[in-house]
């Protein structure tokens, strides 16, 4: 029985009904700001979130639902149960622990690991064919812990990574220069983290090479001015989790642009965390870190090959080393 009449003749729908399908797992500040952001944007027509939280998980979902009206139509759904998740085209996970002021992302890693192997098996059983994006910390090393567990290609395991640190550093170098920040192609790459590298060489506003600009018209730019603003990028989560305990806002913004260049094939260019192996120099070892990568529908195209000088060579083979170390030292 339905609320409308059908037209004369009208045919009866079609038996498989594509729709688009995120599920977000852990319904803390990340992922309710993750899912917020991908509900206003209209990128889904059903959303499911998962926690283990069961209160919390319902009393988010109502709370989301309630605001139907000003919104996009999507289902939501909530559940502690995964089958709740089938058939999912990407699967973004943000549960577990986070830092508490002053602590390192990649001190997170032995309780997010435990956590990781009770979650990745069952959420990819369920969607075998889905993008997995992870965005829980030290997202590096649980984007490689993810696609172990998952069995997944790893075209279809991507890690959020500098995409949020671009994000601010492009902030930066915007209101430094009093210029749109949408207008700065800038790329932080590595680890999303302590040990993370600017990519001053290849900086453009608007086409500029910024570098190159700057000397040609002679004026003087101090090396330290830049390696304050990568000191501000890096430091940027600790700041904002010392005032106001954690950060939110800039990662659901972060997370949903990747999902929208995914699920509409946008072959846009992202810093993510991506498979490096034979990468850059990067050849000792299989490790997740951030590349220029050019993300679709089928999750990761390819990495863009951008010239490097030797200083962030260095610093990028470097960044991996810290990661494959950490690897290394809990035998993963
Ligand atoms: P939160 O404490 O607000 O939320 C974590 C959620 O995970 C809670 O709702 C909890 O019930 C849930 N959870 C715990 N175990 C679970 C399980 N087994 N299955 C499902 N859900 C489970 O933490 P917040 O602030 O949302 O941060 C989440 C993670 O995201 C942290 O690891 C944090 O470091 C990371 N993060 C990553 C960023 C990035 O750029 N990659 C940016 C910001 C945070
Ligand atoms: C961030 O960079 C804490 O990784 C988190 O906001």
């Amino acid at each position: 029985q339905s609320f409308f009449k059908p037209i004369h003749g009208a045919s009866p729908p079609p038996p498989t009904r594509r729709t688009t399908k995120i599920s977000v797992i852990g319904v803390g500040n990340v992922g309710m700001a993750v899912a917020q952001t991908i509900l206003t944007q209209d990128l889904a027509d059903e959303l499911a979130l998962v926690d283990v939280d069961q209160d919390k998980l319902r009393g988010e979902m109502l709370d989301l639902q309630h605001a139907a009206a000003f919104l996009p139509r999507t289902t939501i759904s909530a559940s502690v149960d995964y089958s709740s998740t089938v058939g999912s085209d990407i699967l973004i996970v943000t549960a577990g622990a986070r830092q508490i002021p002053g602590e390192s992302r990649l001190n997170l890693l032995q309780r997010n690991l435990a956590l990781f192997s009770t979650i990745i098996p069952p959420l990819t059983a369920a969607s075998p064919e889905a993008i997995l994006l992870i965005v829980s910390n030290p997202v590096d090393v649980l984007t490689y812990v993810a696609w172990k567990l998952s069995g997944f290609p790893p075209n279809r395991v991507i890690g959020s990574g500098t995409n949020l640190d671009s994000s601010r550093f492009r902030f930066l170098i915007a209101d430094h220069l009093n210029v749109n920040a949408q207008d700065v192609q800038a790329y932080i790459m590595g680890e999303h983290g302590d040990s993370s590298v600017a990519l001053w060489s290849s900086i453009s506003v608007g086409g500029v090479p910024i570098l190159s600009f700057l000397k040609r018209q002679q004026i003087a730019y101090e090396k330290q001015t830049l390696e304050k603003i990568h000191k501000e990028v890096v430091q940027g989560a600790y700041e904002v989790i010392g005032l106001k305990g954690y950060t939110s806002w800039a990662i659901g913004y972060s997370v949903a642009n990747l999902a929208r260049t995914i699920l509409r094939d946008q072959h846009k260019v992202h810093p993510v965390s991506v498979l490096a192996k034979g990468l850059y120099g990067i050849d000792d070892g299989e490790v997740f870190l951030s590349l220029p990568t050019q993300l679709g529908r089928n999750g990761v195209l390819g990495v863009t090959n951008l010239h490097l000088t030797e200083e962030e060579s260095r610093q990028l083979k470097n960044s991996a080393t810290t990661i494959l170390e950490v690897q290394r030292q809990l035998g993963i």
